[in-house]
């Protein structure tokens, strides 16, 4: 298994994991050209953050995204892990585990990183244990948002 940052042509896998993830976790459904969109435009600019991919052979099986918020306290960026998804078939297997190697390890030796955070519905009891088995614990902080579209 291959961990590598993604490329335009894996956008409609990508589009597809988001869509399969929302489904999962939130019973939620994704409007398709729109989260196509969504993965296209972060694809295009890296400002925006990245994507990282685990392969398998030529096949894509597991996905992560990062984006960046600065932290002013901290002098610093975390970055945020979103978009968290393996393909069902690909489970256990530690295919999560090496996308967040690679990611945390990616973080330690760019300068100005000073951490990284992730949010997760609360509800989703397989992402937790993911989450604490590599290391994370959870802040005392609660997200707030007010939808505007
Ligand atoms: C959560 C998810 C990403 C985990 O991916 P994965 O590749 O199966 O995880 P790994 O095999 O790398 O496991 C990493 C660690 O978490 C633990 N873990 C993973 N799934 C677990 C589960 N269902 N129950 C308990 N522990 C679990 C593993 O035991 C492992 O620790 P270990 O190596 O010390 O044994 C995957 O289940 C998934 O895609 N779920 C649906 C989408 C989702 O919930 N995304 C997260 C949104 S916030």
């Amino acid at each position: 298994m291959k961990i590598r940052r993604a490329r335009p042509a894996d956008v409609d896998v990508i589009a597809q994991f988001n869509r399969s993830l929302a489904w999962e976790t939130e019973r939620r459904r994704l409007n398709r050209a729109q989260v196509h969109r969504g993965v296209s435009a972060l694809l295009k600019d890296s400002r925006r953050g990245s994507y990282f991919v685990a392969e398998e052979g030529r096949e894509v099986i597991g996905q992560l995204m990062i984006t960046r918020e600065w932290s002013d306290w901290r002098n610093g960026d975390f970055w945020w892990i979103q978009s968290v998804y393996v393909a069902a078939a690909f489970r256990r297997s530690g295919v999560f585990r090496k996308l967040f190697g690679h990611v945390r390890g990616l973080a330690a030796r760019t300068p100005g990183v000073c951490g990284l955070r992730l949010y997760m519905h609360t509800t989703n009891r397989r992402a937790r244990a993911a989450y604490e088995r590599l290391g994370m614990s959870r802040p005392h902080y609660e997200v707030f948002e007010l939808e505007l579209r």
